[in-house]
Protein backbone atom coordinates (compact mmCIF):
# COMPACT_ATOMS: atom_id res chain seq x y z
CA UNK A 1 0.00 0.00 0.00
CA UNK A 2 1.32 3.17 -0.95
CA UNK A 3 2.25 5.74 2.10
CA UNK A 4 -0.43 8.17 3.11
CA UNK A 5 0.32 11.63 2.20
CA UNK A 6 -0.84 14.14 5.07
CA UNK A 7 -1.30 17.94 4.46
CA UNK A 8 -2.14 20.67 5.79
CA UNK A 9 -1.72 24.53 5.93
CA UNK A 10 -1.43 27.42 8.58
CA UNK A 11 -2.60 31.11 7.94
CA UNK A 12 0.34 33.57 8.98
CA UNK A 13 -1.85 36.05 10.48
CA UNK A 14 -0.16 36.63 13.99
CA UNK A 15 1.12 34.87 17.18
CA UNK A 16 -0.31 31.17 17.08
CA UNK A 17 -3.09 30.84 20.09
CA UNK A 18 -4.01 27.81 21.79
CA UNK A 19 -6.76 26.88 19.23
CA UNK A 20 -4.35 26.96 16.74
CA UNK A 21 -2.25 24.71 18.76
CA UNK A 22 -4.82 21.95 19.39
CA UNK A 23 -6.85 22.66 16.69
CA UNK A 24 -4.20 22.01 13.91
CA UNK A 25 -0.43 22.23 14.80
CA UNK A 26 -0.39 19.45 17.93
CA UNK A 27 -2.24 17.35 15.42
CA UNK A 28 -0.48 17.69 12.26
CA UNK A 29 3.00 17.08 14.65
CA UNK A 30 1.18 13.64 16.36
CA UNK A 31 0.32 12.96 12.52
CA UNK A 32 4.27 13.25 10.83
CA UNK A 33 5.26 9.93 11.77
CA UNK A 34 2.34 8.42 10.71
CA UNK A 35 3.13 9.09 6.56
CA UNK A 36 4.60 11.91 4.34
CA UNK A 37 3.54 14.73 5.77
CA UNK A 38 3.51 17.66 4.17
CA UNK A 39 2.66 21.67 5.82
CA UNK A 40 3.19 25.25 4.80
CA UNK A 41 2.53 28.69 5.87
CA UNK A 42 -0.45 29.90 3.79
CA UNK A 43 1.07 33.01 2.76
CA UNK A 44 -1.44 33.39 -0.53
CA UNK A 45 -4.06 32.87 1.77
CA UNK A 46 -3.55 35.47 4.37
CA UNK A 47 -2.95 38.13 1.80
CA UNK A 48 -6.91 38.64 1.99
CA UNK A 49 -6.39 39.84 5.56
CA UNK A 50 -2.83 41.01 6.11
CA UNK A 51 -2.49 43.54 3.73
CA UNK A 52 0.89 44.89 5.92
CA UNK A 53 4.08 43.50 3.66
CA UNK A 54 6.66 43.91 6.60
CA UNK A 55 4.08 42.17 8.47
CA UNK A 56 3.36 39.60 6.30
CA UNK A 57 7.16 38.22 6.68
CA UNK A 58 7.55 38.59 10.57
CA UNK A 59 4.07 36.47 10.78
CA UNK A 60 5.58 34.03 8.19
CA UNK A 61 8.82 33.08 9.30
CA UNK A 62 7.24 33.59 13.03
CA UNK A 63 4.67 30.42 12.68
CA UNK A 64 7.19 28.47 10.75
CA UNK A 65 9.61 29.26 14.35
CA UNK A 66 5.94 28.28 16.33
CA UNK A 67 5.66 24.60 14.27
CA UNK A 68 9.23 23.69 14.70
CA UNK A 69 9.22 24.61 18.14
CA UNK A 70 6.12 22.69 18.97
CA UNK A 71 7.84 19.41 17.31
CA UNK A 72 7.61 19.87 13.68
CA UNK A 73 10.60 17.63 12.60
CA UNK A 74 12.12 18.84 9.28
CA UNK A 75 13.79 15.59 8.70
CA UNK A 76 10.47 14.35 8.89
CA UNK A 77 8.03 16.56 7.38
CA UNK A 78 8.05 18.72 4.49
CA UNK A 79 7.46 21.99 5.89
CA UNK A 80 7.29 24.86 3.23
CA UNK A 81 6.43 28.62 2.39
CA UNK A 82 2.73 27.96 0.17
CA UNK A 83 4.04 30.90 -2.39
CA UNK A 84 7.29 28.62 -2.74
CA UNK A 85 5.43 27.04 -4.92
CA UNK A 86 3.81 28.84 -7.73
CA UNK A 87 1.93 26.10 -9.47
CA UNK A 88 -0.15 25.92 -6.57
CA UNK A 89 -2.14 29.54 -8.37
CA UNK A 90 -2.17 27.67 -11.25
CA UNK A 91 -3.97 24.58 -9.82
CA UNK A 92 -6.45 27.22 -8.37
CA UNK A 93 -7.36 28.34 -11.79
CA UNK A 94 -7.87 24.97 -13.32
CA UNK A 95 -10.28 24.20 -10.39
CA UNK A 96 -12.04 27.76 -10.59
CA UNK A 97 -13.78 26.63 -14.12
CA UNK A 98 -15.34 23.83 -12.36
CA UNK A 99 -16.44 25.22 -9.38
CA UNK A 100 -20.06 26.57 -9.20
CA UNK A 101 -20.43 30.00 -8.15
CA UNK A 102 -22.76 28.44 -5.61
CA UNK A 103 -20.77 26.19 -3.50
CA UNK A 104 -18.86 28.98 -2.69
CA UNK A 105 -21.31 31.43 -1.46
CA UNK A 106 -22.45 28.76 0.48
CA UNK A 107 -19.07 28.87 2.24
CA UNK A 108 -18.77 30.20 5.75
CA UNK A 109 -16.08 32.94 5.58
CA UNK A 110 -17.90 34.04 2.47
CA UNK A 111 -21.31 34.25 4.45
CA UNK A 112 -19.69 36.07 7.51
CA UNK A 113 -18.30 38.97 5.42
CA UNK A 114 -22.20 39.35 4.28
CA UNK A 115 -23.84 38.85 7.23
CA UNK A 116 -21.72 41.42 8.81
CA UNK A 117 -22.21 43.79 5.66
CA UNK A 118 -18.61 43.74 4.72
CA UNK A 119 -18.07 43.40 1.31
CA UNK A 120 -15.68 40.19 0.85
CA UNK A 121 -12.78 40.33 -1.48
CA UNK A 122 -13.05 37.98 -4.76
CA UNK A 123 -9.92 36.15 -2.28
CA UNK A 124 -12.23 35.67 0.31
CA UNK A 125 -14.64 34.20 -2.09
CA UNK A 126 -12.33 31.76 -4.10
CA UNK A 127 -10.07 30.94 -0.34
CA UNK A 128 -11.51 27.81 -0.57
CA UNK A 129 -10.35 26.98 -4.19
CA UNK A 130 -6.40 27.90 -3.54
CA UNK A 131 -7.27 26.09 -0.77
CA UNK A 132 -8.68 22.97 -2.88
CA UNK A 133 -5.61 23.55 -5.13
CA UNK A 134 -3.25 22.81 -2.04
CA UNK A 135 -4.59 19.88 -1.15
CA UNK A 136 -5.10 18.07 -4.80
CA UNK A 137 -1.46 19.62 -5.44
CA UNK A 138 0.13 17.51 -3.57
CA UNK A 139 -1.97 13.98 -3.49
CA UNK A 140 -2.77 14.20 0.10
CA UNK A 141 -4.74 11.61 1.50
CA UNK A 142 -5.29 12.99 4.61
CA UNK A 143 -5.76 16.40 5.79
CA UNK A 144 -5.67 17.34 9.53
CA UNK A 145 -7.49 20.28 10.70
CA UNK A 146 -9.88 22.34 13.12
CA UNK A 147 -13.72 22.03 12.51
CA UNK A 148 -13.71 25.46 10.61
CA UNK A 149 -12.50 23.64 7.83
CA UNK A 150 -13.92 20.85 7.27
CA UNK A 151 -16.09 22.66 4.80
CA UNK A 152 -12.89 23.51 2.75
CA UNK A 153 -11.98 19.95 2.67
CA UNK A 154 -15.99 18.96 1.84
CA UNK A 155 -15.24 21.26 -1.57
CA UNK A 156 -11.96 20.01 -2.14
CA UNK A 157 -13.50 16.29 -2.27
CA UNK A 158 -16.64 17.93 -4.92
CA UNK A 159 -14.06 19.41 -7.07
CA UNK A 160 -11.67 16.88 -6.98
CA UNK A 161 -14.90 14.49 -8.11
CA UNK A 162 -15.30 16.99 -10.76
CA UNK A 163 -11.83 17.43 -12.15
CA UNK A 164 -11.60 13.23 -12.52
CA UNK A 165 -15.31 13.26 -13.87
CA UNK A 166 -14.48 15.48 -16.38
CA UNK A 167 -10.73 14.53 -17.51
CA UNK A 168 -10.30 10.79 -15.85
CA UNK A 169 -9.08 10.12 -12.47
CA UNK A 170 -6.29 13.05 -12.01
CA UNK A 171 -6.89 13.44 -8.23
CA UNK A 172 -7.02 11.66 -5.18
CA UNK A 173 -9.83 12.36 -2.94
CA UNK A 174 -8.46 13.46 0.38
CA UNK A 175 -10.13 13.11 4.14
CA UNK A 176 -10.57 15.48 6.90
CA UNK A 177 -8.94 14.33 9.91
CA UNK A 178 -10.93 16.47 12.90
CA UNK A 179 -9.88 15.40 16.70
CA UNK A 180 -12.89 15.61 18.56
CA UNK A 181 -11.68 16.27 21.46
CA UNK A 182 -9.85 19.39 20.21
CA UNK A 183 -12.66 20.01 18.09
CA UNK A 184 -13.89 23.51 19.61
CA UNK A 185 -11.34 25.60 22.10
CA UNK A 186 -12.88 28.40 23.68
CA UNK A 187 -11.52 31.75 23.75
CA UNK A 188 -11.34 34.10 26.66
CA UNK A 189 -14.90 34.87 26.02
CA UNK A 190 -16.40 31.26 25.99
CA UNK A 191 -16.87 31.72 22.20
CA UNK A 192 -14.72 29.44 20.37
CA UNK A 193 -11.14 30.80 20.04
CA UNK A 194 -10.41 32.83 16.97
CA UNK A 195 -8.45 35.92 16.20
CA UNK A 196 -11.58 37.38 14.33
CA UNK A 197 -13.14 37.31 17.83
CA UNK A 198 -10.26 38.96 19.85
CA UNK A 199 -10.47 36.24 22.52
CA UNK A 200 -7.04 34.20 22.20
CA UNK A 201 -3.93 33.09 24.15
CA UNK A 202 -0.54 33.09 22.28
CA UNK A 203 1.48 29.76 23.30
CA UNK A 204 4.64 32.25 23.68
CA UNK A 205 2.99 35.39 25.33
CA UNK A 206 5.81 37.32 27.75
CA UNK A 207 4.82 35.92 31.14
CA UNK A 208 3.08 39.04 32.78
CA UNK A 209 0.80 39.29 29.51
CA UNK A 210 -0.27 35.74 29.81
CA UNK A 211 -1.03 35.91 33.20
CA UNK A 212 -3.22 38.96 32.91
CA UNK A 213 -5.37 37.39 29.30
CA UNK A 214 -5.90 34.26 31.22
CA UNK A 215 -6.72 36.05 34.68
CA UNK A 216 -9.33 38.19 32.34
CA UNK A 217 -11.20 35.08 30.94
CA UNK A 218 -15.00 35.90 31.51
CA UNK A 219 -16.97 34.08 33.94
CA UNK A 220 -20.23 34.57 35.78
CA UNK A 221 -20.39 36.00 39.05
CA UNK A 222 -20.92 33.20 41.37
CA UNK A 223 -19.58 34.48 44.30
CA UNK A 224 -16.47 32.64 46.41
CA UNK A 225 -18.19 30.30 48.51
CA UNK A 226 -21.20 29.26 46.23
CA UNK A 227 -20.94 25.71 44.56
CA UNK A 228 -19.54 26.29 40.22
CA UNK A 229 -20.70 24.07 37.73
CA UNK A 230 -17.34 23.16 36.05
CA UNK A 231 -19.32 21.81 32.93
CA UNK A 232 -19.42 24.51 29.74
CA UNK A 233 -17.05 26.37 32.03
CA UNK A 234 -13.79 27.81 29.50
CA UNK A 235 -11.58 27.62 32.39
CA UNK A 236 -11.87 23.77 32.96
CA UNK A 237 -12.28 23.58 29.19
CA UNK A 238 -8.52 25.11 28.15
CA UNK A 239 -7.42 23.52 31.68
CA UNK A 240 -7.90 19.66 30.40
CA UNK A 241 -5.90 20.90 27.17
CA UNK A 242 -2.57 21.56 29.65
CA UNK A 243 -2.94 20.01 32.85
CA UNK A 244 -3.02 15.96 34.09
CA UNK A 245 -6.00 13.90 34.44
CA UNK A 246 -5.61 14.00 38.06
CA UNK A 247 -4.93 18.03 38.48
CA UNK A 248 -8.26 18.23 36.34
CA UNK A 249 -10.37 16.35 38.33
CA UNK A 250 -9.21 18.33 41.61
CA UNK A 251 -10.39 21.09 39.82
CA UNK A 252 -13.56 19.63 38.72
CA UNK A 253 -13.96 19.01 42.36
CA UNK A 254 -13.18 22.36 43.58
CA UNK A 255 -15.65 23.73 41.13
CA UNK A 256 -18.37 21.82 43.13
CA UNK A 257 -17.31 22.00 46.72
CA UNK A 258 -17.40 25.56 46.56
CA UNK A 259 -14.83 28.12 48.41
CA UNK A 260 -12.85 28.94 45.27
CA UNK A 261 -13.22 31.98 43.17
CA UNK A 262 -12.94 31.95 39.66
CA UNK A 263 -9.55 34.23 40.31
CA UNK A 264 -7.51 30.69 41.91
CA UNK A 265 -8.96 28.54 39.07
CA UNK A 266 -7.56 31.03 36.91
CA UNK A 267 -4.27 31.47 38.63
CA UNK A 268 -4.02 27.17 38.19
CA UNK A 269 -4.91 27.54 34.53
CA UNK A 270 -2.08 29.97 33.91
CA UNK A 271 0.52 27.80 36.00
CA UNK A 272 -0.17 25.14 34.02
CA UNK A 273 -0.19 26.63 30.02
CA UNK A 274 3.04 28.52 31.01
CA UNK A 275 4.55 24.95 32.21
CA UNK A 276 3.13 22.85 29.25
CA UNK A 277 4.91 25.38 26.69
CA UNK A 278 8.15 26.13 28.61
CA UNK A 279 9.89 23.48 26.87
CA UNK A 280 9.11 24.89 23.57
CA UNK A 281 9.33 28.17 24.60
CA UNK A 282 13.06 27.29 25.65
CA UNK A 283 13.18 25.54 22.03
CA UNK A 284 11.69 28.84 20.38
CA UNK A 285 14.01 31.34 21.39
CA UNK A 286 17.07 28.15 20.69
CA UNK A 287 15.29 28.56 16.94
CA UNK A 288 14.99 32.28 16.38
CA UNK A 289 18.88 32.80 17.56
CA UNK A 290 19.75 30.73 14.52
CA UNK A 291 17.73 32.57 11.11
CA UNK A 292 20.37 30.56 9.43
CA UNK A 293 18.52 27.21 10.30
CA UNK A 294 15.09 28.55 9.23
CA UNK A 295 16.17 29.93 5.66
CA UNK A 296 17.43 25.91 5.09
CA UNK A 297 14.61 24.52 5.99
CA UNK A 298 11.93 26.66 4.16
CA UNK A 299 14.06 26.36 0.77
CA UNK A 300 15.01 22.75 1.28
CA UNK A 301 10.74 22.17 1.99
CA UNK A 302 10.31 24.23 -1.16
CA UNK A 303 12.16 21.96 -3.02
CA UNK A 304 10.88 18.84 -2.18
CA UNK A 305 7.17 20.08 -2.52
CA UNK A 306 7.73 22.01 -5.94
CA UNK A 307 9.37 18.31 -7.18
CA UNK A 308 5.64 17.18 -6.13
CA UNK A 309 3.80 19.68 -7.67
CA UNK A 310 5.62 20.08 -10.88
CA UNK A 311 4.86 15.64 -11.40
CA UNK A 312 1.12 17.18 -10.68
CA UNK A 313 0.76 19.99 -12.76
CA UNK A 314 2.48 17.78 -15.70
CA UNK A 315 -0.16 15.62 -15.77
CA UNK A 316 -3.21 18.13 -14.65
CA UNK A 317 -1.94 20.44 -18.09
CA UNK A 318 -1.46 17.29 -20.40
CA UNK A 319 -5.41 16.42 -19.20
CA UNK A 320 -7.33 19.20 -19.28
CA UNK A 321 -4.92 19.87 -23.18
CA UNK A 322 -2.62 22.63 -21.97
CA UNK A 323 -0.08 20.60 -23.31
N1 LIG B 1 -7.62 27.78 5.58
C1 LIG B 1 -6.74 27.23 6.58
C2 LIG B 1 -6.93 28.02 7.88
O1 LIG B 1 -7.35 29.14 7.86
C3 LIG B 1 -5.31 27.25 6.16
C4 LIG B 1 -5.10 26.44 4.93
C5 LIG B 1 -4.84 26.93 3.68
C6 LIG B 1 -5.14 25.02 4.83
N2 LIG B 1 -4.69 25.89 2.82
C7 LIG B 1 -4.89 24.71 3.46
C8 LIG B 1 -5.39 23.99 5.73
C9 LIG B 1 -4.87 23.39 3.02
C10 LIG B 1 -5.36 22.67 5.28
C11 LIG B 1 -5.11 22.38 3.93
O2 LIG B 1 -6.65 27.51 8.93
Amino acid sequence: MATTRILSGIKPTGQAHLGNFFGMMQPAIEWQVRGEAFYFIADYHALTTVQEPAALRTYTRDVALDFLACGLDPARAVLWRQSDVLEVCELAWLLSCVTPMPMLENCHAYKDHLAKERVPSHGVFAYPVLMAADILLYDSNVVPVGRDQKQHVEVTRDLASAMNRIYGPIFTIPEASILPTVATIPGLDGQKMSKSYGNTIELFEEEKALRKKIMSIVTDSTPVEAPKDPVGSSIVGLYRLVASAGDVAQMEQDFRAGGFGYGDFKKRLFGAVWEYFAPMRARRAELASDTGHLDRVLADGAERARAVAERTMARVRLAVGLK
